[in-house]
């Protein structure tokens, strides 16, 4: 625990990075929370205090948006574990988006990014809601030019990068570096799996057991970060109006149709609403459509069958997914005021 308080200190004061010399943040990452394997970090944008403290403030200014008024955070706000809670969510235009909006909490071991995985890394991710036209309706060049209008970032691109210049491409990596910072592990089932064998409730256990062997849930959702980075059907999105096909509508091949990326669970209590068209608002509505064996569909993963799972049951998978809140994002918080 004094380890883990600690960590958190050096977080936070990473955080206020410009109160610190540069030197003496720059060199290596925080260790992640328990459970979680050290941060990929890429070799054309590595780790640095500077670089998430910049992040810290771009993922927080609505200036990157055309009309000054959308950020990063309008859609994916820290306090509802940087996912959208809006079961339609709305940009610039205030016209619904077509998915719900994801967490960004444990992005950083992303083998692709969004439900379609169109993006390959985080850097490249955040080209698409600048540009698209409902969500911050920008351009790079208008998105970076606007922020070099403003003085305040000067001596954050300078600490960050070695000069004041601002550029799309440093933005992109600021906060991608930021959004590497943003964790979740350290929770009630980590702590079982370290050895503390009381930190999971017997009902948690049993959930456990449900997960693993009767529902077969980690077929899917497995490893680390309970996702095996793939992409399966459920028979949802096919059924929408008008349809989303999923990975299908970036590959073009019929066998991805109705394809979406398996996600976290890790932090699954603070997501709601869940699946990619926000259908379920409850984590109870999401295991009666899995005790019930999925959407009815050609597009069904032959993985997902029917499966007895009584009430008690349903509370005990319930309080297992429950156990898989933790740390690592509950500190990050907005800059106190933007940059002027
Ligand atoms: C208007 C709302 C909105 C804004 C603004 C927005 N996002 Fe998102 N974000 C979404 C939606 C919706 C998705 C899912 C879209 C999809 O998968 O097709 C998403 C997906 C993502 C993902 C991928 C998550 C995953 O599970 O694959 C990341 C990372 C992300 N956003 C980061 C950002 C960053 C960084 C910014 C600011 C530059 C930003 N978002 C601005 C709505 C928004
Ligand atoms: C064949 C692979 C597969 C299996 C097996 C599977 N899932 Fe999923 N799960 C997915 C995919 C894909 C999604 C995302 C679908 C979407 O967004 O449309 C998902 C979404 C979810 C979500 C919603 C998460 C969110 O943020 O929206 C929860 C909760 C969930 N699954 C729990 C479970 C449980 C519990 C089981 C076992 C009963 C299970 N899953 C079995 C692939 C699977």
């Amino acid at each position: 625990m004094v380890g883990r308080a600690v960590f958190f200190g050096i977080a936070r004061m990473a955080m206020l990075g410009n109160l610190m010399t540069q030197a003496a943040w720059t060199a290596s990452p925080p260790e992640p929370p328990l459970g979680l394997p050290p941060v990929p970090w890429p070799a054309d944008n590595p780790y640095s205090a500077e670089r998430v403290e910049l992040g810290r403030y771009l993922f927080f200014d609505p200036r990157l948006s055309a009309n000054g008024m959308v950020s990063c955070a309008t859609c994916h706000p820290p306090d509802h574990a940087f996912a959208g809670g809006d079961p339609a969510p709305v940009g610039i235009t205030g016209k619904p988006l077509r998915r719900r909006v994801p967490t960004v909490i444990n992005r950083a071991y992303g083998r692709s990014q969004f439900y379609d995985g169109r993006s390959p890394t985080l850097e490249a991710q955040i080209t698409f809601p600048i540009s698209d036209r409902n969500e911050m309706g920008n351009t790079p060049q208008a998105a970076a030019q606007a922020i070099s209008k403003i003085a305040g970032y000067r001596p954050l691109f300078e600490r960050a990068f070695g000069d004041p210049q601002v550029t799309f491409d440093r933005i992109t990596k600021a906060i991608a570096t930021f959004e590497r910072t943003i964790l979740s592990g350290n929770s009630p089932y980590d702590r079982f799996v370290n050895g503390d064998k009381n930190a999971l409730s017997p009902q948690a256990k049993r959930g456990q057991q449900i997960f693993e062997r009767t529902g077969e849930c980690s077929e899917c959702h497995n490893g680390f970060n309970f996702t095996n980075e793939k992409f399966a059907g459920l028979g949802i999105g096919p059924d929408q109006q008008p349809p989303d096909f999923g990975l299908a509508g970036i590959t073009g091949k019929r066998r991805d149709e109705g394809k979406f990326k398996v996600p976290t669970l890790r932090e699954v209590a603070h997501t709601a609403p869940y699946m990619h068209d926000s259908r379920f608002k409850t984590l109870d509505d999401v295991l009666e459509f899995y005790r019930k064996g999925g959407q009815p569909s050609r597009h069904l993963d032959s993985r997902i069958a029917p499966f007895f799972l009584d009430a008690q049951a349903k509370a005990d998978l319930r309080a297992f997914l429950e156990s898989l809140s933790g740390e690592g994002w509950q500190q990050i918080k907005p800059p106190e005021k933007l940059r002027q």
